[in-house]
């Protein structure tokens, strides 16, 4: 059996552009999900899998994200006089995590994002996770790609069938199935038009890691978007040791794109436990709304 999965990369220095002016000043990775940002939702994922220690890659306006896994003093006597047990129990849980933070000067691609973590990591595997990728909480994705890791000792990436009018918003594999759910990797391309994808199986935030890929990141060129691509290193990577990738049936949301985020949050939303029955009967007093709107415009026409 192969060496545990410790630690997870964060990468939070992307500009957040699909968000702007939302994410002019703030973090993308702060936007909230019902109560919690982005990024928490990641490391929640992570501490589930017994992963205990974080390196996450920000750059300039992330301040935020650190201050947020940290103590405020002023709130938590407030919290504490005003009797607010619970609310300070959930705030006091966010000092606890053993987090890193390295600031990426420049936005040069997600393999350079990586690459940052470098410093911290030792001969190990790891595991990346994308936080504006949300997968459902009672979801096992990360679990699952760690035990996969556990019995065959490899790289795994998360993978997930696309319609084709989004693969080049994608990574994207070729492979062939090697287990239940799982495929070898012989390819992978970083957002190929719909025309010259090599499958409809694309690669979501959730990897785990082999060290070996830095050496390969130190040395990596731009690639697509003149940025270095953690998808061609993945493709070197594979000219050395084998790749697999684990299908994931479950859901995801891709909470980086407004109508994910959307979807993100009702889907969540329904899932709590303060908000469920009063969300569910607005949502469907809403589409009961827009059914009669529907046909009042049909019989109008
Ligand atoms: C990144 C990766 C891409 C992957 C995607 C998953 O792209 O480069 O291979 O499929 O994340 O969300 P980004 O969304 O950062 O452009």
């Amino acid at each position: 059996m192969s060496e545990t999965v410790k630690k997870a990369i964060l990468p939070a220095a992307g500009l957040g552009t699909r968000f702007l002016p939302a994410t002019k000043a703030s973090p993308k990775e702060m936007l909230p999900i019902v109560d919690k940002p982005l990024i928490q939702y990641g490391i929640e994922e992570a501490i589930a899998c017994d992963i205990k220690e974080f390196v996450i890659i920000t750059g300039k306006h992330k301040r935020a994200i650190e201050d947020h896994f940290d103590h405020t003093f002023e709130l938590e006597e407030k919290l504490k006089k005003s009797g607010k047990k619970h609310l300070l129990e959930v705030i006091n849980g966010l000092n606890q995590y053993n987090i890193a933070y390295i600031r990426q000067g420049y936005a040069l691609g997600l393999g350079h994002a990586i690459l940052c973590a470098k410093p911290f990591m030792k001969d190990e595997p790891f595991a990346v996770i994308l936080s504006d990728d949300i997968v459902d909480p009672e979801d096992t994705l990360l679990e699952d790609m760690i035990r996969i890791y556990e019995e065959r000792g490899s790289s795994i990436l998360a993978l997930q069938k696309v319609p084709c009018a989004d693969i080049q918003r994608y990574g994207v594999i070729k492979g062939s199935p090697d287990g239940k759910g799982i495929f070898k990797i012989d390819d992978l391309v970083e957002k190929p038009r719909a025309e010259d994808a090599p499958s409809d199986l694309a690669i979501i935030g959730r990897y785990i890691l082999t060290p070996q890929i830095f050496d390969i990141l130190e040395r990596a060129k731009p690639g697509k978007g003149d940025e270095i691509q953690l998808t061609d290193a993945i493709q070197e990577l594979l000219k050395t040791q084998p790749v697999y990738g684990y299908q994931f049936e479950g859901k995801r949301y891709d909470a980086g794109d407004k109508l994910g985020y959307l979807k993100a949050t009702v889907a969540l939303a329904l899932k709590n436990p303060q908000l469920s029955d009063e969300f569910r009967s607005y949502i469907e007093h809403i589409s009961k709304q827009m059914e009669a709107n529907e046909i009042h415009r049909e019989t109008a026409r």
